[in-house]
């Protein structure tokens, strides 16, 4: 009898697979249910990858997914800004492989200055997302691992007040400079970044940047994984303008698995439509596209597709 596919297998062909060929070329066919399974025998380890990822490997040439590891009472980093970790390693390998199956991922600022983070992929087989610091004052120190390991291309967005950020230690940094606060606006970030060969986007944190993208309808998808932990207070995850009343609260359709000791609520968020009713951005398509909407890139040549390492 063949042998089973283990988890490592099933992981190396899942993050290849972008369309119903390529995953009916790696060995899963329908389940009658609307989804897909492995064709041949499969660990459970196998399967549960395979459910989990799937949905968003076949989620479309362009989607931009967030993700938050939270306490139970919100939180996603204590009031110092520790947060290492408040999730288990269940969701640190969750978070990685959400790394490898995107082309960018994306931190603000505060995260950039708390964490000094290196964005890479290593808790799990994968190639590193090209890393994009959104940084309109300029505010992360030029001594920051993203700008001086050489890990992974790095791309520093800023604005017109970030002053000289020319001076970036590393090779593989690539500054994107934005000419103002309105081209931060989720839509357009995306947008700059699709013109650059970014279109499968992760939205790392922390909870500024990712409540922004999903107060503009601009992400697809949200990956929040509570841990059975209170901190009182601290730095807030998800915050937005709030509904009144309970019966307008955003409700989307959502998954929930469990990781370890913490609870992954997987929220499909295309059901919210944007603004212009065109997901993640895809409004500045077009125009956008060609034109490049007033950005300057100032150390490529603008449009460039940036390269995964
Ligand atoms: N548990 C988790 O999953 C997780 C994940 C990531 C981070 N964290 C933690 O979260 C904390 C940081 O989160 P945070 O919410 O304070 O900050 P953040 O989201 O990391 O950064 C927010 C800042 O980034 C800039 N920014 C982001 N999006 C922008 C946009 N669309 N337009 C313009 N500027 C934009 C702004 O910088 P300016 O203020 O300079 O204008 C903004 O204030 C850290 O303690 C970190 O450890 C936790």
């Amino acid at each position: 009898m063949a042998e089973a596919l283990d988890a490592a297998a099933a992981w190396e062909r899942l993050r290849r697979i972008r369309t119903t060929d390529q995953a009916l070329a790696a060995g899963l066919v329908a389940d009658g249910d609307g989804g897909l399974r492995w064709a041949g025998p499969a660990s459970p380890e196998a399967g549960w990858l395979a459910e989990r990822y799937l949905p968003l490997c076949l989620a479309g040439p362009r989607i931009a997914f967030g993700q938050l590891g939270q306490s139970l009472d919100g939180f996603i980093a204590t009031r110092t800004g520790d947060a290492d970790y408040v999730t288990g390693a269940a969701d640190r390998c969750h978070l990685h492989r959400l790394r490898a199956l995107a082309d960018a991922v994306v931190v603000g600022a505060g995260t950039a200055v708390a964490d000094d983070p290196r964005l890479t992929v290593r808790a799990c087989a994968g190639d590193n997302p090209v890393r994009v610091v959104l940084d309109p004052r300029g505010r992360v120190p030029r001594h920051s691992g993203v700008f001086t390991d050489g890990a992974a291309p790095t791309l520093w967005v800023v604005g017109p007040d970030a002053g000289a950020v020319r001076d970036v230690a590393g090779a593989g940094v690539d500054i994107l400079a934005l000419p103002d606060a309105a081209a931060f606006a989720p839509g357009r970030l995306l947008a700059a970044l699709a013109r650059r060969g970014l279109r499968r986007v992760l939205i790392e944190g922390g909870g500024v940047t990712v409540s922004r993208f999903l107060q503009e309808r601009a992400l697809h998808r949200l990956y929040l994984t509570v841990a059975p932990v209170l901190l009182g207070d601290g730095v807030p995850g998800l915050r937005f303008p709030g509904t009144p009343v309970m019966r307008e609260a955003l409700r989307p359709p959502l998954r929930r698995a469990l990781l370890g000791e913490d609870t992954l609520f997987e929220l499909e968020l295309r059901s919210l439509g944007t603004q212009s009713g065109d997901p993640a951005g895809e409004q500045h398509r077009g125009a956008g596209e060609a034109c490049g909407e007033g950005e300057h890139a100032v150390d490529h040549g603008g449009g460039e597709a940036l390269r995964r390492s």
